[in-house]
Parts: C-alpha cells; structure tokens; sequence
C-alpha cells in the first residue's frame, strides 16, 4: 500500500470507501451526514482548494486495484502546526495499517511541509485510536470532549530530519 497525496483523480475511489465504510466509521466517531455524500463533488473540489491555499494537506492510503484503504489528513494548518485525522478500511482493521500510514504522514509532515508540532483528538472510547496516536509517538496533553465524549488531547512534536 502506498501513501499519496490526495489528486482530482482519487475522487471517486474515495467516494467508494467513505461510502463501503460509512456504517463502520459511526461506531466510533460522528457520522458525516447524508449532506457530505450528496455534495460529494463540491465537498471534494473545496478540499483540493484547501490544499492548493496549503491550509491541509490531505492523503489516502492506496491498495490494489487502486482502491483507497485509508486517509490521513493535516488540517487547520497554521504556524508549523496541524491537526491530525485519519480513518482506515474495516476490511484491513487491526493489522497496523493505521499506525504505519500515520507514521508515514509524519514523516512528510516533518519533511514536506516543514510542520513543527501536530495535534490529534480521540475519545477514550476510542481505545483503537488512541493506541495508534500512542504507537505513532503523541502523547497526551490534556483531557478534552470530543462530540459530548470524554477524550484525550494528544501532541506529536516532530524533531529535525536527521
Ligand atoms: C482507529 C482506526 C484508524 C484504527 O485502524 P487500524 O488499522 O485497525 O489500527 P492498527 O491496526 O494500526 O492499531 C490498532 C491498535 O488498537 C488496538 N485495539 C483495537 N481495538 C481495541 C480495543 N477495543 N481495545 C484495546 N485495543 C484495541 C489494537 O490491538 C492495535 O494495537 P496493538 O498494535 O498494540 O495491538 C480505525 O479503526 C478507524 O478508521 N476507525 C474509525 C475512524 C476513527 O476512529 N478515526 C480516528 C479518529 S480520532
């Protein structure tokens, strides 16, 4: 599987997985709403817009068949900061597809876009994400509600490229 910047042409694979995932996703974190698959197409072009302006940086995690197994996004850019977001395919869970594609957009956070510090945000219900942001090096700095949950602040600071 390969990370790759979010293109024009990822949009319909994306659309599949967001769609083949939806279900799967609600278990653990808000559902997007009817409104973000019916306005898919403008939803998709103002990300690619935010992308161009360099307020996100978004990616998805290519497998066979050129299907999109993972995304993983830097968003609210400012500063040399970012926060992070990510969600992976139920039919890969639990076989560290999170944690490697994480690491991997560190990397470039760190090394592409001369990011400094990133910021995530899990509820402590969502005992798979956590773990993840854990093996991936954040830490937690603080407690905070996450859609009426109880969640963890966690924060990577990236060192220099060696
Ligand atoms: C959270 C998510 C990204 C994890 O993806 P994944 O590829 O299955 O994650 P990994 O396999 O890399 O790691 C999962 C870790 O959580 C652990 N885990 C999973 N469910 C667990 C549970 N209920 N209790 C304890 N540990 C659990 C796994 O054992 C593994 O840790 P380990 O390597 O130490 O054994 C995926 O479930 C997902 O997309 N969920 C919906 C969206 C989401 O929650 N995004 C994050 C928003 S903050």
């Amino acid at each position: 599987m390969e990370l790759q910047r979010l293109r024009p042409d990822h949009e319909a694979a994306v659309l599949d997985f967001e769609r083949a995932n939806r279900a799967y996703f609600a278990e653990s974190i808000s559902d997007r709403g009817d409104a973000f698959y019916e306005n898919f197409a403008e939803r998709y072009r103002a990300t690619l817009a935010e992308q161009e302006a360099g307020t996100g940086f978004f990616h998805v995690l290519i497998g066979e068949h050129s299907a999109v197994m993972g995304r993983f996004n830097l968003y609210d850019v400012v500063d040399g900061t970012a926060e992070v977001g990510y969600r992976v395919a139920q039919q890969v869970s639990g076989r560290g597809v999170a944690t490697s594609g994480l690491r991997s957009m560190c990397r470039i956070a760190r090394d592409e876009y001369g990011l400094k510090t990133l910021w995530a945000t899990a509820s402590n219900e969502n005992v798979a994400s956590q773990r993840v942001l854990v093996k991936a090096g954040f830490v937690v700095i603080g407690s905070v509600a996450v859609a009426g949950r109880q969640g963890a602040r966690f924060e990577l600071a990236l060192g220099e490229s060696p």
